[in-house]
C-alpha cells in the first residue's frame, strides 16, 4: 500500500522514451524559431550569435587577462598562451567572492566590485599598471552585434543587480574601470558555454559543442552562418549561444512539468522563466527534492509525518548533498548522517532509503532532459552538414556534471539512444572557461592588429 502511494507521488517525475523524443523534437523546433529573423523575437530559445567563427587551431599567442563571472566562483585569471612547437597555456587565477548583497544590489556596485578584484589580482601578480587584453566570460544571455559588446537580456540564476538589464555589459565594465582610474583593453565578451567549447577545442578539434550543467544549464554549438538570420552574412560558421535554459518558457514543457516544478518555479527569483533550467541544473534540483520530501511527509510516508522547520526552509539541499546521497559507495548509515547534518534529525533507515530514491528519480529526469536537448543539437549539426553519421565532441563543465555520480552516465546513454546517427564524445573541461575566453581574445587581437 505504502509502496503504491510512494510510486504514485514519484510517477510524474519519471519520463519514458516517447516523452524524451518529444522533448527533442520540440527543442529542434524551438531552435529553428530562435534562428529565424521572423520568429526570433517571440522564440523561447534566443539562439544568440556570439561572433566566434572558429575553434582554436594552435596559432593563438600572447598574455591575457580573463574574468569568469556567473558560475559558483568568480575568478580573475592571467592566461599565457604560447603557439608553435611548444604550444602551451599557463594559467594563474584567484577566486573572489561576490557577496549576496552585491549580486542583488546596484549594477554600479557589482561592476565596481569586479574591477576592485581585478586591481587586487594585478597587484597580487606584481603586474600593477599592466594593460593586457581582457576576455570577459559573462554567463548570462547577451545579445551581441560584435565580439566586444553585449546587451544583457535578463539576469538568470541568483543575480539581479539593478540597472544592468538592457545595457551593454562591456560598457558597464569599462565605466567601472574608468571610475577606478585605470585602463584595460576589453576585447571579448564570452558566454561560459562558448569559453568551455574553446577550452576543450584546444585539446580536441572535433569539439564543436559546449555544455554547462552547473548552477544553471546551457549549450552552444557551431552553426552555419547562413542559418543565423540575425547575422547578415552567409559564409562559414558561427558559434551560437542557445540559452537553452529558457526552453519551456513558451509552454513547450507544460505537460511534462510536475506540481513540484511549478512550486519551485513560483518561489524562484524569476517565475515563469528558465523552465528547462529549473528541471535540470544544480541551483534547482535540491529544491525539487525538498518539495517531494515535503509531500511524502504530508502523506505520513516520511519523517514520521512531521515536517520540521528545516525541511520547510528553501535552499537546504545543495547539489553537493544530492551527489553525496546518491553515491553508490555510501552506506545508508551515512545517508542518515547527511540528513542529520541537514537538520532532519528524526530520520530512520527507511527514511534514508526513500530520500535516496527521490534524489535518484529527480537527477535521472534532469540528465535525461539534458540528454534529449543535446541529442537535438548534435542531430542538427549532422543534418546541417548533410551527413548520415557525425563524429563530434561536447566540451562540458559545471559542478553538477562533475560531482554527481550518475548524471554524466545517464546523459551519455540518452544521447546515444535519441541521436543514433551521432557518435558523441564528452570532454570534461578541467581549466574552466577563462582559458577559452583568452583564446578567443588572442584571435581577436591578431585580427585587429592585421587590420591596422
Ligand atoms: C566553471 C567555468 O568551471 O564552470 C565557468 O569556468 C562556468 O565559466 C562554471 O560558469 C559552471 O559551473 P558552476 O557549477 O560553477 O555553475
Ligand atoms: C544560465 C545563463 C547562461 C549560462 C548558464 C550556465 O542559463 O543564462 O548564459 O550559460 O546559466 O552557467
Amino acid at each position: 500500500m505504502q509502496h503504491a502511494e510512494r510510486q504514485r507521488i514519484l510517477e510524474p517525475l519519471r519520463l519514458g522514451r516517447e516523452q524524451l523524443l518529444e522533448v527533442k523534437r520540440r527543442l529542434e523546433e524551438a531552435m529553428e524559431q530562435g534562428l529565424a529573423k521572423e520568429t526570433h523575437q517571440q522564440a523561447s530559445l534566443k539562439m544568440l550569435p556570439t561572433y566566434v567563427r572558429a575553434t582554436p587551431d594552435g596559432t593563438e599567442h600572447g598574455d591575457f587577462l580573463a574574468l569568469d563571472l556567473g558560475g559558483t566562483n568568480f575568478r580573475v585569471l592571467l592566461v599565457r598562451v604560447r603557439s608553435g612547437k611548444k604550444r602551451s597555456v599557463e594559467m594563474h587565477n584567484k577566486i573572489y567572492s561576490i557577496p549576496q548583497e552585491t549580486m542583488q544590489g546596484t549594477g554600479e556596485e557589482l561592476f565596481d566590485h569586479i574591477v576592485q578584484c581585478i586591481a587586487d589580482f594585478l597587484e597580487y601578480m606584481g603586474m600593477k599598471g599592466a594593460v593586457l587584453p581582457l576576455g570577459f566570460t559573462f554567463s548570462f544571455p547577451c545579445q551581441q552585434r560584435q565580439l566586444d559588446q553585449g546587451i544583457l537580456l535578463r539576469w538568470t540564476k541568483g543575480f539581479k543587480a539593478t540597472g544592468c538589464e538592457g545595457e551593454d555589459v562591456v560598457t558597464l565594465l569599462k565605466d567601472a574601470i574608468r571610475r577606478k582610474e585605470f585602463d584595460l583593453d576589453v576585447v571579448a565578451l564570452v558566454n561560459d558555454t562558448v569559453g568551455t567549447m574553446m577550452t576543450c577545442g584546444y585539446e580536441d578539434p572535433l569539439c564543436e559543442v559546449g555544455l554547462i550543467v552547473g548552477t544553471g544549464t546551457n549549450a552552444c554549438y557551431m552553426e552555419e552562418v547562413r542559418n543565423v538570420e540575425l547575422v547578415e552574412e552567409d559564409e562559414g560558421r558561427m558559434c551560437v549561444n542557445m540559452e537553452w535554459g529558457a526552453f519551456g518558457d513558451g509552454g513547450e514543457l507544460d505537460e511534462l512539468c510536475a506540481e513540484f516544478d511549478r512550486v519551485v518555479d513560483e518561489s524562484s527569483n524569476n517565475p515563469g522563466k528558465q523552465r528547462y533550467e529549473k528541471m535540470i541544473s544544480g541551483m534547482y534540483l535540491g529544491e525539487i527534492v525538498r518539495n517531494v520530501l515535503l509531500e511524502f511527509t504530508a502523506k505520513g510516508l516520511l519523517f514520521c509525518g512531521k515536517p520540521t522547520e528545516r525541511l520547510k526552509t528553501r535552499g537546504i539541499f545543495e547539489t553537493k548533498f544530492l551527489s553525496q546521497i546518491e553515491s553508490d559507495r555510501l552506506a545508508l548509515r551515512q545517508v542518515r548522517s547527511i540528513l542529520q547534518h541537514l537538520g532532519l534529525t528524526s530520520s530512520t533507515c527507511d527514511d534514508s532509503i526513500l530520500v535516496k530514491e527521490v534524489c535518484g528519480v529527480v537527477s535521472r529526469r534532469a540528465a535525461q532532459l539534458c540528454g534529449a536537448g543535446l541529442a537535438a543539437v548534435v542531430d542538427k549539426v549532422r543534418r546541417n552538414r548533410g551527413l548520415e553519421h557525425l563524429r563530434i565532441t561536447v566540451g562540458v563543465d559545471g559542478t553538477l556534471y562533475k560531482l554527481h555520480p550518475h548524471f554524466s552516465g545517464i546523459l551519455r546513454e540518452t544521447v546515444l539512444d535519441l541521436a543514433p546517427g551521432c557518435e558523441v564524445s564528452f570532454l570534461q573541461s578541467e581549466d574552466g572557461s577563462g582559458k577559452g575566453a583568452a583564446l578567443i581574445t588572442a584571435v581577436a587581437c591578431r585580427m585587429r592588429d592585421a587590420a591596422k
